[in-house]
């Protein structure tokens, strides 16, 4: 197998926090072509985990290899290294205000292609495939960072998606989407399957996680709680209460009637 992360012992404390570090000692391989999701509750260290997989943190122990090199502050600084995982591993942040910045949003899908020094045409058909693709070619001239918050996270996923990179870090891509873009959006993740590309995707929404991915892992309070398939790890009532991830109403339903089965979570009971 073709390992694309391998993290063995993963320490990383931000200042002040050494006491109770926001990823402890994790270990952990991904594979090409794995659909991975990161699963925890609000502060089990999701997002810092992506960063990590993105080399803009680094471990202060343990060691993180991408694409069998050591990926640490010494070769991002050597571009001979620093560029090709640039275009080879790509994140949509969970704030998408952090990651717009170009004047219109046609520009700021742009921007990755005309770094990457592509001809004209083909910037213009990608961009507009994109666009369309989420649903936002109505706002190709708008400021992104005068967009409603689920209008920003679909700029900044077709910024990304237009590059089609091999690696995809996806922090919680569907929050603030309405019920159409998330779908569209689970759609694509559900695509991914079998394509190659390796996706990391961290999510608190467990309905979609046996679509979107094939391997799932459990944060809580920066350790691994649980790492097993999706569907194993969402028949684990009792890890997923311990992880803050489920309330303690939670029912498993196998739909008849959906095309694939579904996990439904948070319906309302009167007990
Ligand atoms: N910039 C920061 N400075 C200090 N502590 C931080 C910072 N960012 C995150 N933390 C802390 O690190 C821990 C892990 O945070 P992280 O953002 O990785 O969690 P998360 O699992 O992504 O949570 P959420 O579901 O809310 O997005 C939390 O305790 C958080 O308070
Ligand atoms: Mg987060």
């Amino acid at each position: 197998m073709d390992t694309i992360f391998h993290l063995h012992n993963v320490v990383y404390a931000y200042a002040n926090t050494a006491d109770s570090p926001a990823l402890n000692g994790i270990s952990m391989q991904i594979q090409r072509g794995q659909r991975v999701a990161i699963m925890g509750a609000n502060g089990s260290g999701k997002s810092t985990l992506l960063r990590i997989l993105d080399g803009l943190y680094f471990a202060q122990s343990g060691t993180v290899e991408a694409f069998g090199h050591t990926l640490d502050e010494a070769h991002l600084m050597d571009e001979e290294y620093a560029l090709p995982f640039r275009k080879r591993v790509a994140f949509v942040f969970q704030n998408p205000d952090v990651q717009l910045f170009n004047p219109t949003v046609f520009d700021e899908v742009a921007f990755g292609p005309l770094q990457l020094r592509w001809d004209t045409a083909t910037i213009r058909q990608k961009v507009n495939d994109a666009l369309d693709i989420l649903e936002i070619s109505h706002l190709k001239e708008r400021a992104p960072h005068r967009l409603s918050g689920g209008e920003k996270k679909r700029v900044a996923i077709a910024s990304v998606l237009v590059i089609d990179p091999e690696v995809i870090l996806l922090d919680e891509p569907t929050a603030a989407l309405d019920p159409k873009s998330q779908s569209r959006v689970v759609d694509f993740l559900v695509g991914w399957a079998n394509t190659g590309k390796t996706v990391v995707v961290a999510t608190h929404d467990l309905d979609t996680v046996p679509d979107i991915a094939d391997d799932a892992y459990v944060f809580k309070q920066g350790h691994i709680i649980a790492h097993d398939t999706p569907r194993a790890i969402l028949a684990n009532h009792e890890m997923l209460l311990s992880a803050n991830l489920v309330h303690a109403h939670y029912h498993l339903h196998d739909g008849q009637t959906h095309s694939h089965a579904h996990i439904h979570v948070g319906h309302q009971h009167d007990h």
